[in-house]
Formats: C-alpha cells, sequence, structure tokens
C-alpha cells in the first residue's frame, strides 16, 4: 500500500484525486490546501486528514509521498520540503518557473535519495504514446517534421488568478504550450536553435505571451512547430493536434472537445495518410493519461524501480526550451541552446 499526501486540492488536484481513488494499493492519507473549506471538504469525502499547509504536513504524516498540485510558482519550495522530509514527489508540470529552481529541485530530490517524476501528462496519453510508438517502429520510416498544436479558452478557475500573472505562471508560453515543447522533445531531443513569435492579450497585460508560435531545429535536420494559446473566448473548443510527416506516410491526431481536458475521455481516430494513396485509421484504446500517468508513479514507489519517464530532468529540459521560445519573442532573436 502506497501512502499519499496531495497538496493543492484545486483544479488538477482535483483531477489526480479522481485518478488516485482508481489506482489499486493507493491510500490518500492527507490533503494540504490553504483554503480550509476547501482541503476540509475534500480531506473528509476521502476519509483523509487535513492540513492548512506542507509544514504542518510534514511534521506527523507517514506519508511515502506528496503529490504536488499546487500553482506553479509555489513548487519549488513544496517539493524541497517534501524531499528533505524523504518524502518521494510527483510534481505537476511546470516544474517551476526558472531553471536555477528546477536545479534546486533536482539537487534535493538526488540529495535525498527520493524518487521524483513531472507531470508531463502527454508522455501517458494514449494516442501521443501510439503516434510515438507508430514513429519510432519505423515502418513508415524517419520522421520529417512535426506540428503541434493546444489551444484554450482563457482558463477562469484558478485560485486568486494566479495564472494571469507571468511572475507567478510564466504565462501561457510555460503553462499550457510547455506540453507540446516537451512532445517535440520526447520526440526529437533537445532543440538546438528555437524562434518564437508571440502575443498578449490586450485584456491581461501582466500575463505574458497569452498566445505563442514557436519553431526549432533539432539534430538530423528534423525542424518541429508548435502553436499554443489561452486568449480564445466563448464557445471555442480545447484543441490538440499533431502532425508528423515521415518518410513514406503523414500521420495526424486532431482533438477537438468541451472548454478543458475533462472531456479527454471522447475518442478521435489517428490517421496516416500513405504515399500510395491509401488512409489508415488508427483506433487508439481509451484510458486515462492521469490515470496512466499516477498508476507509473505508484508502481515506481511499490516496487523500488527508478522513475525513467517524465523525470524532473525532463521537465528541466522543457521548461528550457520554453524559456528560450520567451525570450526569442521578446527580443526578436534566434536562441541557440
Ligand atoms: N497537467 C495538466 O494538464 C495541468 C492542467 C492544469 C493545471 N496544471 C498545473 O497544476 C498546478 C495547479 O494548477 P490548478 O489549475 O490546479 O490551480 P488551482 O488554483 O485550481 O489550484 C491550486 C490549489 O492549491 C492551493 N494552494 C495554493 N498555494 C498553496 C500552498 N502554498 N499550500 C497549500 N495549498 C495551496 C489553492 O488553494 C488551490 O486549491 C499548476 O502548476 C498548473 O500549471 C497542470
Amino acid at each position: 500500500m502506497v501512502k499519499v499526501a496531495l497538496i493543492g486540492a484545486g483544479y488538477i488536484g482535483q483531477t489526480h484525486i479522481s485518478a488516485l481513488k482508481q489506482v489499486k494499493n493507493v491510500q490518500i492519507v492527507a490533503i494540504v490546501d490553504n483554503l480550509e473549506d476547501r482541503g476540509i471538504k475534500i480531506a473528509e469525502s476521502l476519509n483523509a486528514k487535513y492540513y492548512k499547509n506542507i509544514d504542518e504536513l510534514l511534521k506527523e504524516t507517514d506519508a511515502d509521498c506528496i503529490d504536488v498540485c499546487v500553482p506553479t510558482f509555489a513548487h519549488p519550495e513544496t517539493v524541497i520540503k517534501a524531499a528533505n522530509a524523504g518524502k518521494h514527489v510527483l510534481c505537476e508540470k511546470p516544474i517551476a518557473l526558472t531553471l536555477q529552481d528546477a536545479d534546486e529541485m533536482i539537487k534535493a530530490v538526488k540529495a535525498n535519495n527520493v524518487k521524483a517524476m513531472n507531470g508531463l501528462v502527454l508522455r501517458f496519453w494514449p494516442e501521443y504514446v501510439k503516434i510515438k510508438e507508430i514513429i519510432e517502429s519505423d515502418f513508415y520510416g524517419e520522421p520529417i517534421h512535426a506540428f503541434c498544436e493546444r489551444l484554450a479558452v482563457t482558463p477562469d478557475w484558478q485560485v486568486g488568478g494566479w495564472d494571469k500573472n507571468e511572475k507567478f505562471s510564466g504565462g501561457a508560453a510555460v503553462d499550457l504550450h510547455i506540453h507540446d515543447l516537451d512532445l517535440l522533445i520526447w520526440l526529437f531531443g533537445r532543440p538546438e536553435i528555437v524562434k518564437a513569435q508571440g502575443s498578449i492579450a490586450p485584456d491581461n497585460p501582466k500575463g505574458g505571451f497569452s498566445h505563442i508560435f514557436t519553431t526549432a531545429q533539432f539534430k538530423n535536420s528534423k525542424s518541429g512547430f508548435a502553436e499554443g494559446g489561452w486568449d480564445f473566448k466563448g464557445a471555442f473548443p480545447f484543441t490538440m493536434a499533431l502532425r508528423i510527416l515521415c518518410e513514406k506516410a503523414a500521420v495526424e491526431w486532431i482533438f477537438r472537445a468541451g472548454k478543458n481536458i475533462e472531456e479527454r475521455s471522447q475518442a478521435s481516430n489517428i490517421k496516416i495518410y500513405n504515399t500510395d494513396g491509401s488512409v489508415e485509421t488508427i483506433e487508439v484504446s481509451q484510458s486515462d493519461a492521469f490515470f496512466n500517468e499516477i498508476s507509473y508513479f505508484i508502481n515506481c514507489i511499490e516496487e523500488n524501480k527508478p522513475i525513467e519517464k517524465a523525470t524532473f530532468e525532463d521537465g528541466r529540459a522543457s521548461l528550457e526550451f520554453a524559456l528560450a521560445a520567451i525570450k526569442s519573442a521578446k527580443e526578436q532573436s534566434v536562441i541557440k541552446l
């Protein structure tokens, strides 16, 4: 049995709780949230203990691991305290807002010999996993370039609107776009050259880039383009897309549904457009990406295996890519990594 304490019972914290409830051999022993009413209500529903902050939790908890779902600006302090108390950590993406903080977090988990995973959930998303398998099978030849997209209406749930201030969230480039930047790294490795253009929503000048277009050059002449933005309004549906041109086919997946990722269980097929004119439709068996991610983390703890997927180092690399894109867009420059 793996005992979990979850800190930050907001939007993604509650998504993690739903997933944790489906994972075998897990007990949620504690909920930490500085919003007392929310924390107590959720803790009671789970028969778990409530704590107002991480210091109170760490004084007495017997949890094996801490699931860190607080806002991004609070990730470094929370993760470092958890690691120093000998707890394994699952930390939501983005790992942090600066590379210095990410390095301190990596140092703390190494010094305390605890397991650490970053919530880079696309690495557990059935369609993205399937497309990576297809590309790596080499059946369609080498991948040449990739396009990815993530578009959403402006989020409206965050406590205190921390996401609307670049200082606390990094803006859409760090908070949302990082998923696709991580995806490009997962497919092609660390980028060598990054160029980006961004725009700032007129109704939120402090929010950083609310929409960003990033292009990158990778080893072996591979190139990638990612578009991400959260300044859409009204009924605009949450949109994710990935299109990869390989030597013998183009592989494409487009998903549009709902307001946010809550309708993620809706299926949509992957299409493969072959050079001979035939079109294949690949059905992907559905499983919840957050369940897959959390099951993997819990299993690594249970069986004392190293975390090899979505490591803190992967989180750092995706942050490095996002910060390079922001720098390029702000300075109108080309960034060499
Ligand atoms: N993987 C994904 O697709 C995904 C989706 C949404 C959010 N996220 C990430 O999850 C994190 C949280 O985002 P959210 O949208 O759930 O935010 P949120 O505002 O909905 O929830 C945050 C919760 O943490 C609590 N909190 C804040 N500071 C705290 C502290 N120091 N100690 C204890 N509790 C504290 C708040 O009261 C709130 O309940 C962010 O890093 C965000 O980028 C990831």
